[in-house]
């Protein structure tokens, strides 16, 4: 697949949470090949060294308008200078980068927390629009954690929530719902984005009941082209790089979390 270099201009931000932000690029190349669990590799800011990028998930395309949306924690000094970046500035983005889910199955189960349920929005509006509403289970700390819940709304089906303090849904993990939404929800296929403790408890037991389950790896990533090895870590009998065979892998293909 074609990657494109593009000087995207920002058309707004808006805040998601306290510490969570969207912010939306005219990109059109990229809009137009993007998949569901692909990223982008974001200068932050024109003002900066060039080499401060940083790889973030693609959280939605409008294929019409050539816009993409990204979803960002607001945490280190790089996403502090993205924070700041105004309607009107450009900024450069290469993408669509690495690959995507597979989205075979006709009842899926999408499983995220914090900014991994970012790209899996995309996936959910993607598969929302070819008729398939999926099941979503979603975990954070505290409510304020579980914006997301309003932006899955009208595209999922089925909502889980829970809280490590019980402020909203569920106290505890996804751990705490998932057996019995595997139970009983019949699912052919588990997507899987969120804390790597989160996904490998979540993998473990969905391969334990036999369903195909893809994980979507988070990485340090200088490159993201597959050129520096920042991202590189064990997979079953080989190593993989995260920019380049992932961010998605088949959960069996994944032993370093
Ligand atoms: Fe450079 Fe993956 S980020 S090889």
């Amino acid at each position: 697949m074609t990657k494109y270099v593009v000087e995207a201009k920002v058309i707004g931000q808006r805040i998601l949470n306290a510490v969570t932000k969207e912010i939306d690029l005219i990109a059109p190349q990229i809009a137009a090949q993007a998949v569901p669990g692909q990223f982008v590799n974001v200068q932050v800011s024109k003002r900066t060294a060039p080499l401060l990028r940083r790889p973030l998930g693609i959280a939605g395309v409008d294929r019409e308008r050539g816009v993409i949306v990204l979803m960002y924690r607001v945490i280190g000094d790089a996403t502090k200078i993205l924070a700041d970046v105004c309607s009107g500035d450009v900024i450069s983005v290469i993408g669509p980068l690495g690959h995507g889910f597979d989205r075979t199955g006709k009842k899926p189960l999408l499983v995220g927390g914090g900014t991994g349920l970012a790209p899996l929005l995309f996936l959910a509006e993607t598969m929302a629009s070819e008729g398939i509403r999926p099941d979503v289970l979603m975990g954070g700390r505290t409510e304020d954690d579980l914006f997301w819940k309003e932006l899955y709304m009208g595209i999922a089906g089925e909502i889980g929530l829970t809280t490590d303090d019980g402020s909203l849904g569920t106290k505890g993990t996804v751990m705490a719902l998932l057996p019995g939404m595997l139970q009983a929800g019949g699912y052919d296929s588990v997507f899987v984005c969120g804390p790597a403790p989160m996904m490998k408890a979540v993998s473990g037991a969905v391969m334990e009941v036999g369903t195909p389950c893809q994980v979507s790896l988070e990485r340090y990533m200088a490159c993201g082209l597959g050129a520096c090895l920042s991202c590189s870590c064990q997979g079953v009998g080989k190593r993989i790089k995260v920019c380049k065979d992932g961010p998605v892998f088949r959960a069996e293909e994944v032993t370093e979390w």
